[in-house]
């Protein structure tokens, strides 16, 4: 790193200076922050860009009381630093068994903001997940009568079916259907990976949007794979050919407000993900609105960059939008090699990469 690299840029008036962007704050719809140690790392990573994240239950054992998602609440808030305003936006992981009384009571109580729907064995610790969406048809009637959304892990799990179509698969086979037979249902396919997915969600009704992931917008299937095996850019789902990594960008910088930001930043250590059977997770917190930036800006759509982070999300979950503004300055920074916290040791995304844009939330830090 040059002594460049840390200069910051004297203020000017941000509208009229094309090296420092000013955004209302942004949220994350999408994010994993993990419990114990982990937890005290993620949490402050995720809060210092992010005044709101939609957090998810896939912890060992999931979340599926509301007693649980209560106390893992309570967990997220102790693990920030004090004075750090930040709003987790906890959901219920939907099994066989889940009881609709329990989500609707948490919903009604605002501790679930939404549901979420891994099948069984798609990804990490999801084998408590549902194994058939017929064996939760009472519980998405339920979740469409009260208004509560449905966020979708949208892949099949079937061996058969290749793990670069198991999400094209399951729009026909799964989302397809669920849709037709609740029409009022607020859905949100997850992190999507395909060209597909972006037909899918501009052909759909208002009632379904997609979060778009900053790593799928950076990185195709080939990132895996440059000159030896790259577990750092494994995830599920797993990142797909060129055209869908393109298409993916456009329907970022569209401008179309059912695509929104949504990181799935999913922590592992060094040594569960450089393992004989590797974690999927792509750690992005720390520099996700850096990366993002990056994108829009390449796509020359940095203007479009505030409705994808700061308004398409609240205005779908029927939220305010947040108050506060966050600042890029285009400063340039390195991303570091690794991260340490309490023993562990975390890659993050994009890893001693040189980023063009750096962060500064209202505090100026
Ligand atoms: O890559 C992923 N990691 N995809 C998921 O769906 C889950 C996540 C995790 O929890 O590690
Ligand atoms: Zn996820």
């Amino acid at each position: 790193m040059t002594d460049q690299s840390t200069t910051v840029l004297p203020p000017r008036a941000a509208a009229e200076d094309s090296d420092v962007l000013s955004l209302r704050r942004p949220d994350d719809w999408h994010v994993h922050l993990r419990d114990g140690a982990m937890l005290t790392f993620a949490a402050d990573w995720t809060a210092r860009q992010f005044a709101r994240a939609i957090v998810m239950p896939n912890l060992v054992p999931p979340i599926t009381t509301v007693a649980a998602c209560e106390a893992y609440r309570d967990r997220i808030l102790a693990a920030l630093p004090a004075g750090r305003a930040f709003t987790p936006l906890m959901t219920a992981y939907l099994t066989d068994q889940i009881d609709p009384d329990e989500l609707e009571r948490g919903f009604r109580k605002g501790v679930f903001t939404a549901c979420k729907l891994y099948p069984a064995n798609a990804t990490t610790n999801s084998s408590a997940g549902v194994t058939d969406v017929r064996k939760i048809w009472k519980v998405l009637e339920r979740l469409e009568a009260v208004g509560m959304p449905l966020l979708v892990h949208g892949e099949v799990v079937s061996h058969d079916i290749d793990i670069f179509d198991r999400e094209a698969v399951f729009l026909e086979t799964v989302l397809g259907p669920v849709l037709r037979d609740f029409p009022a249902l607020k859905v949100v396919l997850e992190h999507i990976t395909t060209e597909d997915s972006v037909r899918f969600v501009e052909d759909a009704g208002d009632n379904l949007a997609a979060t778009i992931t900053a790593h799928h917008l950076r990185i195709d299937r080939n990132a895996m794979f440059a000159g030896g095996l790259r577990p750092h850019a494994y995830c599920l789902p797993v990142a797909k050919r060129r055209h869908h990594r393109q298409a993916l960008r456009k329907a970022a910088v569209s401008g179309n407000p059912r695509f929104f930001l949504g990181t799935d930043s999913a922590p592992h250590t060094k040594q569960d993900k450089e393992s004989a059977c590797g974690c999927a997770g792509i750690f992005s917190a720390p520099k996700a609105l850096e990366s993002y930036a990056q994108t829009f800006e390449e796509e020359g759509a940095l203007d479009r960059l505030e409705g994808f982070a700061s308004e398409f999300g609240p205005r779908f979950y029927g939220l305010p939008l947040n108050e506060g503004k966050v600042t890029l300055r285009r400063v340039s920074q390195a991303v570091p090699a690794i991260m340490e916290h309490d023993g562990l040791q975390i890659v993050p995304f994009q890893a001693e990469e040189e980023l063009a844009w750096t962060f500064q939330d209202e505090t100026g830090t």
